[in-house]
């Protein structure tokens, strides 16, 4: 994948609310391209950024020669915090989560997880390491369970209405590409739904996305490790963008907090100024979650 522009969200906020000093060591589960690894490094922070796409993290030595000594790059998923932070002997001061996306796999990656592209039906953050892709999904699957996951993950309210065309469709042929499934879902939902601001395969899409990669399940595991490694006074930060994930994160922060395992650091969920969200509409969503280890 080339360097496509990925605007980090909500940048001042993680600076303010994990305050990195020199010296500290900062995770960042969701490295990326570095958006805010980069500014926490820039405070003298060390960080260990976490990333399971194997092509962005092969990229970002090459795209940032000048974080060389100040990031050390792990091609791994954060549900594996545990174990990476063992073996690079790190007690971390301060944890970010900023799920979901980015801007290079819609662009640049070629793995179709934009409906306005051309692809094949994979959506695979990790292709090396995971067998199940969007295409298996959607010719394999059975239409009750292609049904669940669209409600479950993607809030759609024409799930039965897809998955029944496509399981139609897919006795004449396999589903091979992403406009295959966007003209399925264009013939199974009303007119007027298809004419509206919000595309009418942006949930399914994001639906058989999450369940590609199994994200639900990771948030919880990679939240749950995370309040376990940090180092007492240590912040734990994470941003979403789904209700299903930030209820996730709620829940176990609050459960966290009732146990005396930490304390929350702002009352309420922070969210992005008019003025970020004029400039990156992308944030449009996101909600951030903060704890402190006790
Ligand atoms: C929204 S982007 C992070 C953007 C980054 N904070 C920045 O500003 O440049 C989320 C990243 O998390 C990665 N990711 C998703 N699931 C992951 C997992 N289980 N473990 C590690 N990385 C994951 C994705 O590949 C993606 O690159």
């Amino acid at each position: 994948m080339s360097e496509a522009n990925h605007t980090p969200v909500l940048l001042d906020e993680v600076i303010r609310y994990l305050d990195p000093k020199p010296g500290q060591w900062i995770v960042d589960c969701t490295l990326n391209g570095g958006g805010h690894a980069s500014a926490v490094a820039a405070t003298g922070a060390q960080v260990l950024g976490i990333e399971w796409d194997p092509t962005i993290a092969a990229a970002f030595p090459k795209n940032h020669p000048e974080l060389l000594g100040k990031v050390t790059v792990v091609n791994d998923t954060y549900t594996n915090l545990e174990r990476i932070c063992a073996e690079h002997s790190v007690v971390p001061d301060g944890i970010l989560f900023d799920l979901g996306l980015s801007s290079l796999h819609y662009e640049t990656s070629g793995r179709g997880f934009s409906f306005l592209r051309d692809e094949p039906l994979d959506m695979r953050f990790n292709p090396e390491t995971n067998p199940l892709t969007a295409g298996r999904i959607v010719n394999e699957w059975p239409v009750e369970d292609l049904e669940r996951i669209l409600v479950e993950y993607g809030e759609e309210q024409f799930a039965g209405q897809i998955a029944a065309a496509v399981a139609l469709a897919r006795r004449t042929a396999p589903l091979r590409t992403t406009t295959d499934l966007v003209t399925i879902i264009e013939s199974a939902v009303p007119a007027w739904y298809q004419h509206r601001k919000l595309h009418c395969a942006t949930k399914t899409f994001q639906a058989l996305r999450v369940a590609v990669n199994t994200e639900l399940e990771n948030v919880a595991q990679g939240v749950a490790a995370a309040i376990r490694v940090l180092k007492p006074g240590g912040r734990l930060l994470v941003i979403s963008f789904q209700g299903a994930e930030d209820k996730i994160v709620r829940e176990m922060f609050k459960t966290a907090a009732k146990n005396g395992v930490a304390r929350w650091v702002t009352r309420s969920t922070v969210r992005p100024t008019w003025s970020e969200i004029t400039k990156n509409p992308r944030s449009r969503s996101a909600k951030l979650k903060i704890i402190e280890r006790l």
